[in-house]
């Protein structure tokens, strides 16, 4: 029945995105739906996750509630500047009410039920901070085997949006980050701002998506605080959807060119905290001095994509045209 797939997400105007275009794809056997803190609060993510699956007329998708702050140390503080207040530009209680109780299982115990009792290797999507994966993967080291590919939307290879060197999902937490990324040898997809702001959707994009009507009208209704934001942030108009291309890879292998690299996280209080150094050097460059190279850990890292291809992509799927 297609890409076997978990979402763990932080809704989030992007993620509303995300989980839809997952939630309404025919080909796509969405397993569950985790939370974590993020954008805002875990319980305004969680419930935010549940309408939107309301919304999708998903009842059958369980959604349990994840880590509520870091790992170590604290965020700093939320996106709420972007996203609104409830994550979804204050629009949150305008879907419809959840059709299906909260999970009574953590976010974790719910992955492991779920990657147990999978037939087949299962792909993860985490488009919020990493500590539930690090969790996981922490408390769980046999589950590797269940896990095809986790393709995560975080960091920067040259910039970051919430600081100088950092993107947001990583910075929230990055000692989960850089577990996930660098400690665990689990095949990892990152999907980078320097990508998923060449994949920024114009107002024309947005329009015709809102008069498409259905699930994809709902979503256009809810980019308010998105639309005050990113013509700020990109210096132009449109909004950029970062959680929904890294969706569209794992429901769509391929649909994104990687290259792979190795890479390391910055855990240290410098102004990088929280920044992805992938070392882009060539090989025989790097082995002429090792000792001056991140570990040894590589991941494939989304470098280019097929943008008006992607963007059809993303609207048939949301538009019900396909
Ligand atoms: C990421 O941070 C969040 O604000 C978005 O939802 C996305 O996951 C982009 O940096
Ligand atoms: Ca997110």
């Amino acid at each position: 029945m297609g890409t076997k797939l978990i979402i763990d997400t932080d809704p989030g105007i992007d993620d509303a995105f995300a989980i839809s275009l997952a939630a309404v794809s025919a080909d796509v056997d969405l397993l569950g739906v985790t939370t974590v803190f993020g954008n805002v609060p875990l319980s305004a993510t969680t419930i935010n996750a549940r309408r939107l699956l309301a919304l999708c007329g998903r009842p059958d998708v369980p959604v349990a509630a994840g880590a509520e702050r870091p790992l170590v140390h604290p965020q700093p503080f939320t996106a709420a500047y972007v996203h609104g207040a409830d994550g979804l530009s204050g629009l949150s209680d305008t879907l419809p009410e959840p059709t299906r109780e909260l999970e009574s299982v953590d976010a974790v115990t719910l992955m492991v039920s779920l990657l147990e009792a999978a037939d087949e290797p299962v792909t993860i999507a985490p488009i919020g901070p990493l500590t539930n994966i690090a969790l996981l993967l922490a408390a769980h080291p046999g589950i590797r085997e269940k896990i095809a590919r986790i393709v995560i939307m975080g960091g920067g290879l040259d910039f970051g949006n919430t600081t100088t060197a950092a993107e947001f999902n990583i910075w929230s937490d990055p000692e989960a980050a850089r577990r996930v990324l660098v400690e665990e040898n689990v095949p990892c997809v990152l999907v980078p701002l320097d990508l998923t702001h060449r994949c920024a959707v114009d107002y024309e994009w947005l329009e015709k998506l809102a008069a498409s009507g259905g699930v994809g009208g709902a979503l256009t209704g809810l980019t308010g605080s998105y639309l005050k934001h990113y013509p700020k942030a990109l210096g132009r108009e449109g909004i950029v959807l970062h959680d929904t291309v890294a969706v569209a890879e794992a429901i769509s292998p391929g649909i994104l060119k990687t290259e792979r690299y190795p890479i390391d996280v910055d855990t240290t209080f410098g102004p990088s905290r929280g920044a992805t150094v992938v070392d882009r050097r060539r090989a025989q460059a790097r082995a002429e001095h090792p000792e001056g190279t991140t570990p040894d850990n590589t991941v494939e890292v989304a470098v280019d994509t097929d943008l008006d291809g992607l963007r059809a992509f993303v609207f048939d799927r949301l538009s019900g045209s396909r």
